[in-house]
């Protein structure tokens, strides 16, 4: 990665509602992609296509303006298996719809592929959290919790669970957890 396309991504900051280009170096706040663009390239003194480029292959950087959650399901096999299909069933009961922004300005819906979450599967990303072990009640909880202008509990939404460990804590390794332990005379 060239050293100007890296100062694009810093410059983005990697935000993905591209406010942040705004944000940060004083652009208009309401310019257009291709006004924020332009700006970019003008900035780093770099053709506006380099600048596109970037803006164009990673695809947390969009090209429209997005609602004030962008709520990212994912919709791949282990989410899928474990009840994603619900999820977007919330959301479109909310408005919600691929690509867009609801009417009410709070939401745009966008199904994306693996977020590394798996193991608490299904989840969600929004904005810049993410919501795992969900059901659709629960995400109907934490986007009640978003449209009151709260801050839901991120992660994991199972009482008691931390992190990715199994429901009811550990099943293995379990002299490990409060302080080292030496398996190795127990193999
Ligand atoms: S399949 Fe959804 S996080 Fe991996």
């Amino acid at each position: 990665m060239s050293v100007k396309v890296k100062r694009v991504i810093d410059l983005t900051d990697l935000n993905p509602y591209f406010h942040g280009v705004t944000n940060r170096i004083g652009a208009p706040f309401c310019a257009g992609i291709g006004s924020v663009i332009e700006y970019v390239a003008d900035y780093l003194d770099m053709p506006v296509i380099r600048v596109l480029e970037v803006a164009s292959f990673y695809f947390m950087y969009n090209m429209k303006p997005v609602g004030k959650y962008h709520v990212q399901v994912c919709g791949t096999t282990p989410c899928m298996l474990r009840g994603s299909d619900g999820l977007f069933e919330t959301c479109k009961k909310r408005g919600m719809s691929k690509g867009h922004v609801s009417d009410d300005g709070l939401w745009t819906l966008t199904e994306v592929e693996c977020m590394g979450n798996c193991a608490t599967a299904p989840m969600v990303q929004i904005n810049d959290d993410n919501y795992e072990d969900l059901t659709p009640e629960r995400l109907d909880a934490i986007l009640d919790e978003l449209a009151a202008g709260k801050q839901p509990k991120t992660g994991t939404q199972i009482e008691g669970k931390r992190t990715s460990e199994p429901e009811g804590g550990p099943t293995t390794l379990k002299d490990m957890v409060g302080a080292n332990h030496d398996y190795r005379g127990e193999w």
